[in-house]
């Protein structure tokens, strides 16, 4: 039996002026998948996370999650449905520890974004020990529990990429949205993500979708593969089939990886 659908794109569409950044685009995500999303730079990758997540309201198509319309609602009604996502460029509280920035994720959950979430920060952070623990496992799960005291802007890139996944963690979404996780990390720092990100699905429950241009790392890791290019899916599939489809490796892969 196959599990319920999380995630649909139906026909998701959106124009800037005369560009169309996502054309007609299609693929559902059912619960528990890791997902790729792959395609050259300016395919459209991050726009489709923008749409998803609410930043951008699709021109055409719809977006569902868990069966209910999400398009036109606000970013923070969506994050508060239960999907959230990290971004291609980091986005830390640079002075604020490892541990506060995954607390500042606690509050997120019902807070209209991140300058309001921070300006309830000092008090709060005294007041909400759960949210301390909570964040304290999640850093454990991350790998990053021993640097939790640390100013985030000092860690080094390849712990800043961990913690913003911690963070997204901490607000409980269902889904994870990945932009370029593994973005400058070194081949050892890359294995020990590719670990975190199935157990994040494994022992946690989520479902995930994650942009990645390392090709090794999403066909070890992702069991199904979206391909976009130019703003249009060319392909989808488990990553045997993308690996040799022929519009894939003339659009992206150059030759079979
Ligand atoms: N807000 C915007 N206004 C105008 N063009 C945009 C905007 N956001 C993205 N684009 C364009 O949409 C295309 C896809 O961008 P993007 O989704 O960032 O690509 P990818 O993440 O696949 O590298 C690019 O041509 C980009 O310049
Ligand atoms: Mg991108």
């Amino acid at each position: 039996m196959s599990k319920p659908v999380v995630l649909d794109l139906k026909d998701a569409t959106i124009r800037f002026g005369g560009l169309i950044a996502v054309n007609k685009v299609n693929f559902n995500i059912h619960e528990g998948d890791l997902f790729g999303l792959i395609g050259p730079n300016g395919a459209g990758k991050t726009t489709c996370f923008n749409l998803i997540t609410g930043v951008y309201t699709p021109t055409e198509g719809d977006i569902f999650f868990k069966g209910n319309r999400i398009n036109g609602l606000a970013p923070n009604k969506i994050a508060a449905r239960g999907i959230c996502r990290t971004f291609q460029n980091i986005r830390l509280f640079g002075s604020l520890s490892v541990l506060e920035n995954v607390v500042v994720g606690g509050f997120l959950r019902h807070r209209t974004g991140l300058l309001s979430a921070l300006a309830y920060l000092p008090p709060a952070i005294h007041e909400t020990a759960a949210l301390r623990v909570q964040a304290m496992e999640l850093l454990e799960v991350l790998d990053l529990a021993d640097v939790a005291d640390v100013r985030s802007r000092d860690l080094p890139y390849g712990k800043q990429r961990r913690l913003e996944i911690a963070r997204a963690m901490a607000t409980g979404p269902e889904l994870l949205l990945l932009d370029e996780p593994a973005a400058g990390m070194n081949p050892n720092e890359k294995e020990d993500l590719a670990e975190t990100v199935r157990l994040i699905r494994d022992n946690f429950g989520k479902t995930i979708l994650l942009i990645e241009h390392d090709m090794k790392f999403v066909m070890n890791l992702c069991e199904k593969i979206v391909v976009l290019d130019h703003g249009e899916e060319i392909a989808q599939g488990p990553p045997a089939e993308i690996r040799n489809n022929p519009k894939v490796i003339e659009a992206y892969l150059g030759e079979a990886v």
